[in-house]
């Protein structure tokens, strides 16, 4: 196998926002909704938000050996607190959404908000996943499996109490279902309107809901034992 899995580093920030562009961007469900929306992939906020995430040590890359270490797969991941929720929900209520991406972000701030995945476990802290992607060209070989496996373990080792992942789309839900996480939440995005009643976040067929999905990190199965020590 010529693709390993590691901790992301500083120095790895400039290329995964590249392939966060090329492989995120533009793949991703609600950013597949038809029509011609401005999608900015990096900004200085952006930017200094997924390297909050990298220093905290909790962000992966996967990358192929054979091919000069190129990335092929980023998990971008941190630790949450009901205080961030809360703010979160606070900036997003700061103006009506308009463009795609601002109705994007309320509805994910609002899901996250209605799951009470922090009520729910009574817990005060949860490794949070932010974005997965992995390249167009090497779907479905089990590289996001890798990837998500990996942080579930290096989570459980850093002690969190739990993992949390907003699913998008159908094959992610599916992905985080069959490692074990259980769904809290989930809303259809036919259910989810503008101000004028219109439909706005418009995936194409078969993603239909948006799921929060959580594992509790110190109870899962030892997936492969050994397997975090081989990466870090
Ligand atoms: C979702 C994504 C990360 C999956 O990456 P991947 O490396 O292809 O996933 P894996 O090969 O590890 O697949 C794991 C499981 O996910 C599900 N899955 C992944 N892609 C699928 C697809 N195209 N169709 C159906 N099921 C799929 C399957 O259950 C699969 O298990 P199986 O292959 O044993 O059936 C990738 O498609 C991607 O980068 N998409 C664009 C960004 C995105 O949508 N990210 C998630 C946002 S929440």
């Amino acid at each position: 196998m010529t693709t390993i899995v590691r901790e992301m580093k500083i120095d790895d920030i400039d290329e995964a926002s590249l392939f966060v562009r090329d492989h995120f961007y533009g793949h991703e469900p609600l950013m597949l909704t038809p029509g011609n929306h401005p999608l900015i992939y990096d900004d200085p906020k952006k930017r200094e938000y997924r390297l909050s995430l990298v220093r905290q040590g909790t962000s992966l890359v996967a990358v192929d050996q054979s091919r000069e270490g190129r990335t092929v797969g980023v998990a971008f991941a941190g630790v949450m607190h009901p205080s961030d929720l809360e703010q979160n929900w606070r900036e997003v209520n700061e103006r009506k959404p308009k463009l795609l991406m601002e109705h994007i972000h309320y509805f994910l701030c609002n899901i996250k908000k209605h799951a009470q995945f922090f009520e729910h476990y009574n817990v005060t802290d949860a490794l949070y996943l932010k974005t997965l992607a992995v390249d167009s060209t090497m779907r479905r070989q089990g590289l996001a499996r890798r990837l998500v496996v990996t942080l579930m373990e290096l989570g459980r080792t850093r002690g969190y109490p739990l993992m949390v992942a907003t699913c998008t789309g159908q094959y992610s839900t599916r992905l985080m279902a069959s490692l074990g996480m259980e769904c809290v939440h989930s809303e259809l995005y036919a259910d989810y309107k503008d101000e004028d009643g219109n439909v706005v976040i418009r995936p194409p067929e078969p993603h239909t809901e948006a799921s929060v999905m959580a594992i509790k990190l110190q109870e899962m199965p030892l997936y492969s034992p050994g397997l975090y020590k081989t990466f870090f």
